[in-house]
């Protein structure tokens, strides 16, 4: 097991909409190390959440660090928009239709880290950890999908551990995953490598958002 502080980012998706400055504050006040944001744009993935203008009301809400998770199919159209809107932690997916040739991949995670953000890449269930090896040495974090993305509330894919542990032997940095994580799935993460756990039902939907975060970081 990776002896690194644990870093737990609730899910702002499986929050209370129509309180969000309150969640979010909640949820900082028991204990969240960043905050995890997902953008997503109906065609990437069959859902569609919230945009830059949502993303900056969130960052005036909050303190900790904003990791924003883009499902989205052209995300170098959108990356100074979020950074702009105070993303500190800016994800795409290695299988984005606009990122196919390495080399505009390449110019998005350098834009990111450019604008003094930390760059992200992610990779669906059925995309091997070998998709992401060329370009770790441009990423500051990975994060795993743990369950198909596009919704919360979904059931942790156990086949995702081996990646984990795959990726975790090739690379240093933040190591994520994302979707269906709770005590015991975040458990079989963090001895695979993993140090970063992000959870949206998990926390938003536990009597105790303190509680539910004691208890990922145990
Ligand atoms: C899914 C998103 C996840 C989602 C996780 O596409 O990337 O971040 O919010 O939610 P839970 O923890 O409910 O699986
Ligand atoms: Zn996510």
């Amino acid at each position: 097991m990776t002896t690194r502080r644990v870093i737990v980012a609730p899910s702002v998706l499986a929050c209370d909409f129509g309180r969000l400055a309150e969640e979010v504050r909640q949820v900082e006040a028991a204990g969240a190390d960043w905050l995890h944001v997902d953008v997503m744009d109906g065609h990437f993935v069959p859902n569609l959440t919230i945009g830059p203008a949502v993303v900056e009301a969130i960052r005036r809400a909050s303190r900790v660090p904003l990791d924003v998770h883009l499902m989205l199919d052209r995300p170098q159209e959108f990356l100074t928009p979020f950074l702009e809107a105070g993303a500190h932690y800016l994800t795409v997916h290695v299988e984005a239709e606009g990122l196919r040739s390495e080399s505009v991949l390449r110019s998005a995670l350098d834009t990111i880290r450019r604008a003094d953000a930390r760059a992200g890449l992610s990779l669906r269930p059925r995309t091997g950890a070998e998709a992401l090896r060329p370009f770790l040495d441009a990423v500051d974090l990975v994060l795993v999908m743990t369950v198909e993305p596009g919704f919360g509330g979904q059931a942790f894919m156990p086949e995702a551990v081996p990646k984990v542990r795959q990726l975790r032997a090739w690379f240093a940095g933040d190591l994520a995953v994302d979707g269906g994580i709770n005590a015991l799935t975040g458990r079989q993460c963090r001895e695979a490598g993993a140090n970063v756990l992000v959870a949206g039902t998990s926390i938003f939907r536990a009597s105790s958002y303190t509680d539910a975060i004691r208890s990922l970081r145990a």
